[in-house]
């Protein structure tokens, strides 16, 4: 198979770094994701950009370092309905943007992103 990844093609560690940056400087301002995430938002950073640039097709480094994702089970003690998730995706989004991604890598992107987020929802829609 002589297919480039999404992260070759991206350009490698770089516009993920970038994407991280700028999707954790929106999540900072935002006064109902903020306080979903710890005090100390580093580690959280590092796993989130070890595990895109893993999915994406880069080095297995998040695996080697956090084990299988299990994303949906790791993500069962914040309550994420559907304003958390769509809050979520608008900063991803953004950071897209401004991580300057090749044009071509965008839809992946965004595709994935967007419905990996609405399988995370966990929350009662009543609540
Ligand atoms: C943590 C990915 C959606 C809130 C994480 C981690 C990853 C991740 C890789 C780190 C897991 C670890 O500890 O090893 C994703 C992906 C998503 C998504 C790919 C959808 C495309 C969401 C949504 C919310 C959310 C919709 C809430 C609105 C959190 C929080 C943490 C977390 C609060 C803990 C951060 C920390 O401990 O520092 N996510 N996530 N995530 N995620 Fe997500």
């Amino acid at each position: 198979n002589t297919e480039q990844s999404i992260y070759e093609r991206a350009g490698g560690d770089e516009p993920f770094r970038r994407l991280v940056d700028a999707f954790y400087a929106r999540i900072e301002r935002d006064p109902l994701l903020r306080p979903m995430f710890p005090a100390d938002l580093e580690p959280g950073k590092l796993h989130q950009f070890l595990f895109i640039t893993q999915y994406f097709g880069g080095p297995p480094r998040y695996t080697a370092m956090r084990g299988h994702p299990r994303l949906r089970a790791r993500h069962l003690p914040f309550v994420i309905g559907q304003a958390e998730r769509d809050a979520w995706v608008a900063h991803m989004r953004a950071a897209i943007d401004e991580a300057g991604f090749p044009e071509d890598v965008r839809p992946a992107l965004i595709q994935y992103f967007e419905r990996t987020a609405t399988f995370m929802i966990n929350a009662d829609p009543e609540r």
